[in-house]
């Protein structure tokens, strides 16, 4: 039998973003097909979180088009037209992001007080379930200061879920946490690639993140993708950006 024909769901076409005359993105070509967890490497300023932010409208091409799901983002005008695509997609910003004056549970509840009609009664039991599905069922009503850094970005990561995404962002999900932590949330993110059979796409430059989750990576430089493929693919790439980032992860290891 021959395999199904991938569909991309995020379609890049030669997107172009720049600030104050400095280019960041200078004509991004990228599919990302549907249920693929696609790795965005590059290193600090490269633009992966202008590239990736243009998903949920937080930022606006100069240049391209953006197409997900069928709809061009660039043509939307009005708060109405986003609506739809906002929910579709869930973010993990940098950082985890939470509101420090609500409770745990109150940071995961507010996505769907804010976009949805659902009573009480459901958004309790919706916001149990995200917050089990990333493991933390205990910690509902602790504010974010309480927990420990991994546990924030579950709890930021229960919050980017409440809305049942077909789309996952997550923007550097673990910069900030040691290796042991940051490979639990590795083992998260597949657990509910598999689960949820989303797609996603991970900002990072952490390549032992990368081995873990990704189906394909692309790695920006200069304004442009200078690899796209399996992370074998990378391995043996003879780019001088890919052979620098991969000197650097051998010199982790070794630490
Ligand atoms: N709102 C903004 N106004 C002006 N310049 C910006 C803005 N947002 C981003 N930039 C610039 O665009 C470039 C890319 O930024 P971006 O935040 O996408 O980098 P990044 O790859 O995510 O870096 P990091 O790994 O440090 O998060 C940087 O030079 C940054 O200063
Ligand atoms: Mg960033």
């Amino acid at each position: 039998m021959t395999p199904a024909p991938r569909v991309p769901l995020i379609i890049y076409r030669g997107i172009s973003k720049g600030f104050d005359n400095k280019e960041v993105l200078e004509g991004i070509d990228l599919e990302i097909y549907e249920g693929e967890t696609m790795v965005i490497l590059g290193r600090s300023g490269s633009g992966k979180t202008v590239m990736t932010c243009m998903l949920v409208g937080l930022m606006r091409p100069e240049a391209g088009t953006l197409n997900v799901a069928g709809v061009d983002l660039t043509q939307l005008q009005s708060d109405a037209d986003w609506r739809e695509l906002r929910l579709k997609t869930g973010y993990l910003f940098q950082g985890s992001a939470l509101y420090d004056s609500m409770t745990v549970g109150e940071n995961v509840a507010f996505p769907l007080v804010q976009h949805t009609d659902l009573s009480l009664e459901e958004i309790t039991r919706r916001v149990h379930e995200k917050l089990a599905q990333v493991g933390l069922a205990e910690v509902e009503s602790l504010e974010p200061a309480a927990l420990s850094g991994g546990m924030q970005r579950r709890a930021a990561l229960a919050r980017s879920l409440a809305l049942d995404p077909q789309i996952i962002v997550y923007d550097e999900p673990t910069s900030g946490l040691d290796p042991i932590t940051g490979d639990e949330i590795g083992h998260l993110i597949r657990h509910l690639q598999e689960a949820l059979k989303v797609t996603s796409i991970i900002v990072t430059h952490d390549l032992r993140l990368t081995e873990m989750v990704a189906d394909r990576l692309a790695l920006l430089f200069k304004g442009r993708l200078v690899f796209l493929g399996t992370f074998p693919e990378f391995l043996q790439s003879s780019h001088p950006e890919v052979r620098r980032f991969l000197h650097r992860f051998d010199q982790e290891k070794e630490e």
